[in-house]
């Protein structure tokens, strides 16, 4: 496979993310064209293989790099403030300069973590990530979004911080469990929803129905396919980060389904449903919230919740005993404006979406009972 590259645009803060089969045995030779400084802190955790540790380490030192390892114990919970701390003793320990690299290899929760500590290392040092979940790669490592979770809430410290360079090696995925392959296929599932929104579309047919008609070889992890399916998820999010960086207007359509979602992870205490279960059953009932409102079709609704669930994402809630705890979370959400519910709501055909406020909860309520009563 040939290397892809997929630029953000953001003046001076512009970087490349760079797709192609075991990069990672030359991340190296890609960073020295940055003209980083000498050191660099690799941010990893313990499940992550140690073979893409190696491989990272070897080309680095090859390549003239002093080389320091900070492997934190995998879980959400490890997104925290004594993390941090670790991550910023070792640069401080080791003095590294503004020049130096902090190095991010794992998912969502590494980049996340890693980016946040570069932002307020000296004020701000190099920042390169390689994603090695898929929703790392379509979605965390990309964009600039750090954060660490407090015992309030999740990603409440955070910061806008890009990444001088991103570096995807599809390869990673083989390791990945099918769970946490999944929840990145929510992701990608959700591009596929909004991007002509987003005016990056895939072919004449359509992003969402190459994933429908190529299913069974995603699930196999076809290298030639998966590699398609990350070039476009990453090039519809790197134009609408390019578009607007620190989510005044159209960025908040990638919160697809997480006004749903986010309420019934809180509701749940983030241990029944994974982010990408939670998102993906918020999808479900953003179509049928679109449909309730005539703005998306009866046929669209089904054909979106079937691709869902053809990934073996949930589609629905097992129960309805906690949906005055999810309402409730709902209207605590951050991103609360004015006191108005918005949300993002598939449109038209597939592909499309529009952002709507004023939705009442006694709709939202309804539209709860209403999914959850129907066959799909
Ligand atoms: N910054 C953003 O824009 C953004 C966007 C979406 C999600 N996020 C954040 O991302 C986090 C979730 O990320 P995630 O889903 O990648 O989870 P994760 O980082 O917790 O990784 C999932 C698990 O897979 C393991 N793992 C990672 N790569 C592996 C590989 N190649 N082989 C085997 N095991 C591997 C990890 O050690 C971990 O146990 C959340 O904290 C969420 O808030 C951030």
């Amino acid at each position: 496979m040939n290397e892809k590259r997929i630029k953000v645009e953001l003046k001076d803060k512009s970087y490349e993310i760079i797709l192609r089969q075991n990069i990672i045995s030359k991340t190296g030779d890609y960073i020295k064209k940055l003209g980083a400084g000498k050191k660099i802190l690799i941010v990893t955790q313990d499940k992550i293989p140690k073979i893409y540790i190696n491989k990272v380490i070897k080309n680095l030192r090859k390549t003239g790099y002093k080389t320091y390892v900070n492997s934190l114990p995998s879980g959400e919970s490890y997104k925290s403030l004594s993390s941090l701390l670790k991550i910023l003793n070792t640069a401080i320990k080791n003095k590294f300069e503004r020049n130096d690299s902090l190095l991010a290899l794992g998912g969502g929760v590494i980049s996340d973590l890693t980016g946040f500590a570069a932002s307020i290392y000296l004020r701000g040092i190099n920042f390169v990530c390689i994603p090695t979940t898929l929703l790392g790669m379509v979605d965390a490592a990309i964009g600039g979004k750090t954060a660490i979770n407090i015992k309030e809430g999740k990603n409440l410290i955070g910061t806008f911080y890009q990444p001088r360079l991103v570096l995807i090696d599809p390869a990673c995925l083989k390791t990945l469990s099918k769970k946490e392959f999944l929840v990145g296929m929510g992701e990608v599932i959700k591009y596929a929803l909004l991007e002509k929104t987003g005016k990056k579309v895939f072919r004449n047919k359509g992003f969402f129905m190459y994933l429908k008609n190529t299913k069974n070889k995603i699930l196999e992890l076809d290298p030639a396919t998966l590699s398609k399916i990350i070039e476009h998820s990453v090039s519809v999010k790197a134009f609408i980060v390019s578009k607007d960086e620190k989510e005044s207007n159209l960025r908040a359509i990638l919160n697809l389904g997480h006004t749903f979602g986010h309420g019934i992870e809180q509701a749940y205490n983030y241990k029944k449903y994974t982010h990408g279960e939670a998102v993906s059953i918020g999808t479900c009932l953003a179509c049928k919230l679109g449909n309730d409102l005539k703005l998306f079709s009866e046929k669209d609704t089904n054909l979106a919740i079937s691709l869902i669930s053809d990934f073996g994402l949930p589609t629905k809630l097992t129960n309805l005993k906690l949906l005055s705890k999810i309402t409730e979370a709902m209207l605590h959400d951050k991103k609360i404006k004015d006191g108005k519910l918005r949300f993002i709501i598939p449109t038209n055909n597939i592909g499309s979406v529009k952002i709507i406020s004023g939705v009442t909860i006694n709709n939202i309520i309804k539209i709860f009972k209403q999914h959850h009563s129907g066959k799909n």
